[in-house]
């Protein structure tokens, strides 16, 4: 009989670091990273409002085009795939799907759905760009973690990457205003480790516990 190895969420939380150079002939098959996606967006979410979106970028034509636009870092191209994770600024756009699919599926009765539903409908549209952007940004960084776990978790490696100019991004992949881009997440079979870091230590860190 074949042993399971299945790692805590401990180990795989510690084992996760950053890589930067990959085997270039190794690929992700699309089913895989829709499954990770998938996982990935069981993160919570302001209201639940889910406000991401994803690219996932493949073709080794584009991936190239995308290195010039993200400090040229080796890892866009040589990953298996770089996937965009993008903010949504309007997010309240998604309540009546998200709500019904609630009700939907059981999990809350009609009244209270109509009541998230309005109570979103008067308040997230009259908030600032700036404050719906920063909900967004929050949101998309925990879409982010969980996924660069799940792919840890599955024998992959990844990097996240803020390097890369945005506008620029925009205009390549005709992102619409409605989002934006917060950052790329490169994913694929490591052909070098990480390089180790260290953390602050909890004591800087840790302000108190009143
Ligand atoms: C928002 C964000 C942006 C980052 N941008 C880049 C980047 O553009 N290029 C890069 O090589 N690493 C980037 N990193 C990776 C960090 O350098 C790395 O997470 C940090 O040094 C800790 O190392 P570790 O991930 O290996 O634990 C980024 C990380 C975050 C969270």
């Amino acid at each position: 009989m074949q042993a399971t190895l299945t790692k805590t969420l401990s180990e795989v939380i510690k084992e996760r670091h950053s890589v930067r150079k990959y085997d270039p002939a190794f690929e992700i098959s699309q089913e895989e990273l829709k499954s990770m996606l998938s996982e990935a967006t069981l993160a919570p979410s302001s209201s639940n409002l889910q406000p991401w979106r994803f690219i996932v970028i493949q073709d080794e034509d584009t991936k190239r085009e995308l290195r010039a636009i993200a400090n040229n870092q080796e890892q866009v191209e040589t990953a298996s795939a770089v996937i965009a994770v993008l903010g949504d600024k309007e997010m309240y756009k998604n309540v009546e799907k998200v709500y019904r699919g609630a009700f939907e599926a059981g999990f809350m009765d009609e009244a209270n759905m109509n009541r998230l539903i309005e109570g979103t409908n008067k308040t997230y549209p009259f908030a600032s760009d700036e404050v719906r952007k920063n909900i967004a940004s929050f949101d998309a960084g925990l879409v982010s973690m969980q996924l660069m776990l799940i792919a840890k978790d599955r024998g992959y490696d990844t990097v996240p990457m803020g390097g890369f100019n945005k506008e620029q991004f925009v205009e390549k992949f005709n992102v619409s205003e409605r989002f934006f881009p917060v950052v790329l997440i490169a994913v694929g079979k490591a052909a070098q480790s990480a390089f180790q870091t260290t953390r602050l230590p909890l004591d800087d860190v840790l302000i108190d516990f009143i």
